[in-house]
C-alpha cells in the first residue's frame, strides 16, 4: 500500500455544495449515464465558477463512490468529471503520474478530467454508462475511462487537470493547471466497451 500523496490543506468546497455536486452525479448515474445528463453537455464548455486549486471532497469517498457507481462525479461548475486510475498499469505511472498525484493506494488513484469541452470542436462530452466511455454527442469521439481516445474525428485524448490530495485528505484539482490530454496512441487503459454506446459513431 502506497501512501497517500498530500500537500498542505486548502479548505474545502463547502460540504453542501459537494453534496450538491455527489446528488447530480447519482443522478445522473441513475439514468443511465446519459438521459437528462446529456442536455448540460449540448453546449461547449469551458470551467466557470472554479478557479485555482479546488477542494472537492475526501479523496476516500469520492473514489469508493465512482467504484461502487460505476461511474465518474461530475463537478458542473468546475467542467470536470472525476475519475479513478489505477496507477499501477503498465506504463500509467510514466504517462500520468507527474501531474496526478492523488494516490490512495498501489492501483487506486483520482484523476479530473475536462470533460466540458471535447478536444474536437469543444463540446461537452457525457458519461455513457452502458458502454463504461465517454461519448460526443456532436460527431461521435469516443474516449475510455480514462480519458483516452478511442474513436472519431478528435484529435487526441480529453485534456485533464493537475491533481494532489492535501493535509486533511481532500482530494484537490490545480484548475490553474490544464495539461492537454493524451495523443490517439495512448492506450493504457486497453478498455473494450463494456455494453452498447449512447452515441452513434
Ligand atoms: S466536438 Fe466532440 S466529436 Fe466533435
Amino acid at each position: 500500500m502506497a501512501d497517500a500523496k498530500r500537500r498542505p490543506g486548502l479548505k474545502p468546497v463547502e460540504r453542501r455544495t459537494f453534496l450538491r455536486y455527489s446528488l447530480i452525479g447519482s443522478v445522473g448515474a441513475g439514468l443511465g449515464g446519459f438521459g437528462l445528463a446529456s442536455l448540460g453537455f449540448l453546449w461547449p464548455g469551458s470551467p466557470e465558477g472554479l478557479f485555482g486549486e479546488v477542494p472537492l471532497g475526501n479523496a476516500n469517498d469520492l473514489a469508493d463512490e465512482i467504484q461502487n457507481e460505476r461511474a465518474p462525479i461530475r463537478v458542473p461548475e468546475g467542467g470536470i468529471s472525476i475519475i479513478v486510475w489505477d496507477p499501477s498499469a503498465s506504463g500509467a505511472d510514466a504517462a500520468y503520474g507527474e501531474h496526478h498525484q492523488a494516490i490512495l493506494s498501489d492501483d487506486v488513484g483520482l484523476m479530473a478530467l475536462n470533460s466540458s469541452s471535447c478536444p474536437h470542436l469543444g463540446c461537452g462530452v457525457p458519461w455513457c454508462q452502458s458502454s463504461q466511455w465517454f461519448e460526443c454527442p456532436c460527431h461521435g469521439s469516443r474516449y475510455n475511462r480514462l480519458g483516452e481516445w478511442t474513436g472519431g474525428p478528435a484529435p487526441r485524448g480529453l485534456d485533464r487537470y493537475a491533481s494532489f490530495i492535501n493535509g486533511d485528505g481532500q482530494f484537490v484539482v490545480d484548475l490553474g493547471q490544464e495539461l492537454t490530454g493524451p495523443a490517439r496512441t495512448a492506450n493504457i487503459l486497453e478498455q473494450s466497451p463494456e455494453g452498447p454506446h449512447c452515441v452513434d459513431a
